[in-house]
């Protein structure tokens, strides 16, 4: 199985690149199912509804996101109810939408993604990831064969200790919100990609 992840979207260039390589790709990868995270899909601030309906169209299927999720005031009443686009789960239990959701790959295979987000240097005064990630494990247990999960943070170092934690319980821990490309992607000892 194959899947694509895409860090975050930003703006119109980002929506553009994205329709303009993702038909290809799933082509030539031959991908199974692709996530994007999305908190700067709206001119680098927040995400709209239309904007993950635009993204689907090009083959997204899943939506993470991050600290600028709340910037588009309209995204508040859809992430209540949206089964497409995830917020970090170590939000306050108050804060709309939801830190996970079940997606179905292909018929009988379904896949928990879950976002959570860093503790140090971000904006908002979030609960610890661990609890949360760990909350939404069991809350998809017996239902998704497989986790992905995106951490949105501004440290390598929680990003590597996260990875750690979860080696061989997930099948993926990847790293957003720091706009950088980096080169130390690894299968770690129990097999967990991060
Ligand atoms: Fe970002
Ligand atoms: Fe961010």
């Amino acid at each position: 199985m194959k899947i694509l992840f895409i860090g975050d979207v930003f703006g119109e260039p980002g929506r553009l690149a994205i329709k303009k390589s993702l038909p290809g790709l799933r082509q030539e990868l031959k991908l199974d199912f692709v996530i994007a995270n999305v908190e700067n899909a709206a001119h680098g601030k927040g995400v709209t509804p239309r904007m993950i309906e635009e993204l689907q169209s090009y083959g997204v299927s899943a939506f993470t996101s991050g600290n600028h999720i709340w910037d588009q005031k309209e995204i508040i009443p859809y992430i209540s109810r949206t089964k497409l686009l995830t917020r970090p789960a170590n939000y306050s239990p108050d804060a709309p939408g939801q830190g996970s959701l079940l997606f179905e790959v292909y018929s009988g295979v379904k896949v928990a993604v879950i976002n959570v987000e860093g503790q140090r240097f971000m904006p908002a005064m979030n609960d610890s990831l661990f609890r949360a990630v760990d909350r939404e494990i069991d809350r998809w247990r017996g239902q998704a064969d497989f986790y992905f999960v995106d951490i949105h943070a501004e440290t390598t170092s929680e990003k590597r200790m996260l990875g750690w934690y979860l080696d061989g319980r997930v099948a993926a821990v990847i790293g957003t919100h720091t706009h950088v490309q980096t080169a130390d992607e690894e299968i770690l000892p129990k097999g967990t990609a991060f």
